[in-house]
């Protein structure tokens, strides 16, 4: 390099090497926490430690290759694990990242995240930031002290999908396990597997050494075309969930209604089955302008048919089609944000 310098080779070099960085997208990281940050006692711990403990800065430092891949700089916008993740963290952060996505040195984002409530931020960020670029949620299932972690290779797989222009326009992405996965379908499936995460109608593609092999295309509403705007919100409404089982009581639904839910979430067993002994309470609530919506505890691969199990017409409840209840309570709470009309907020989870 001596001798180049004295050639005056190495302005030409560094003309390239800007070159080479300006050609490369400008991703923004943005970590919250959860297990991709996590430490764990020994390299033996894959599935005991703490969440939330490394910063963004040493994250990014961890996956050095970061760089072959895109110029990124990170932001710590929280560092919590992601169980704790309340309504108020979801707008926060969903308005950074519209803020992010409005930057013409922004090309892509990335957000680090629990893998416990990340399919609910995904969906959230999908039905509420107007833009085309890229956003992409990844987390892990095993702290970067364990052996054979997969924090390392999700991020480096994250940024990638973040920086390629193939990724635009298909609604915010979920990338783990090299899947890449819809925000809207995706689902934590297992508690303590690296393959933890599936969409019932499957990936919509894998992103392998760096690069996306693209499959499928998402058809329901999102970003650009979603009627949810965050830069228009800034809080979102009570919205429960109930489980239904065997020897079910309407406790928690009168409970969740005094606590002031607009909506409830009815996990129910089957295909949205509500029990003989859980109806009136419902049929009441329904009399006082809270909205029923009919989910289902069974995960996956169908969805809850209206005037199936229960006459909806004559209730006047709403079905929440295939979204698990995590995610009907996300877009019930933003529905809600519009309208309190349940045809209009049935129409709504037809279409998102
Ligand atoms: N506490 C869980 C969370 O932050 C750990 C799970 C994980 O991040 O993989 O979601």
């Amino acid at each position: 390099m001596g001798s180049a310098i004295a050639l005056g080779f190495a302005p030409a070099q560094s003309a390239l090497a800007q070159a080479a960085t300006a050609a490369k997208a400008q991703v923004v990281i943005l970590a919250t926490g959860g297990t991709i940050a996590g430490a764990g006692a020994s390299a033996a711990n894959s599935a005991t430690y703490q969440a939330a403990k490394v910063p963004v800065d040493k994250l990014l430092a961890s996956v050095p290759e970061l760089g072959n891949l895109a110029n990124v700089r990170g932001e710590q916008v929280f560092q919590i694990a992601s169980e704790s993740f309340t309504n108020e963290y979801l707008v926060k952060l969903a308005k950074r990242v519209s803020a992010l996505a409005k930057q013409s040195d922004v090309d892509g984002i990335v957000v680090t995240h629990g893998t416990d409530t990340l399919e609910e931020t995904a969906y959230f960020l999908n039905l509420t930031v107007h833009t085309n670029k890229p956003i992409v949620v990844v987390g892990s299932m095993r702290p970067g002290t364990a052996l054979s972690a997969d924090g390392a290779l999700n991020l480096y797989n994250a940024v990638a999908t973040a920086a390629s222009p193939s990724s635009a326009g298909k609604g915010s992405l979920v990338v783990m396990n090299d899947e890449i996965n819809s925000g809207r379908d995706v689902a934590k499936s297992v508690n303590i597997r690296t393959e933890a995460f599936k969409s019932p109608w499957g990936d919509l593609g894998m992103v392998v050494e760096g690069k996306t092999y693209w499959f499928r295309a998402p058809v329901k509403r999102h970003t650009t075309n979603s009627e949810f705007d965050i830069d228009k919100i800034d809080a979102l409404p009570q919205v429960d969930i109930a489980y239904g089982y065997g020897n079910a009581n309407d406790i928690a639904y009168k409970a969740f209604a005094a606590n002031g839910a607009k909506a409830l979430i009815h996990a129910g067993t089957g295909n949205g089955s509500v029990a003989n002994q859980v109806v009136p309470a419902l049929r009441e609530l329904r009399a006082k302008g809270i909205q029923i919506i009919r989910s289902a505890r069974v995960v996956g691969g169908g969805f809850v048919l209206r005037n199936a199990e229960q006459p909806d017409d004559q209730y006047d409840w709403v079905v929440a089609h295939d979204l698990n209840p995590q995610k009907a309570r996300i877009l019930a709470a933003l529905a809600l944000t519009r309208t309190n009309d349940s045809k209009d907020i049935q129409r709504i989870f037809m279409e998102y």
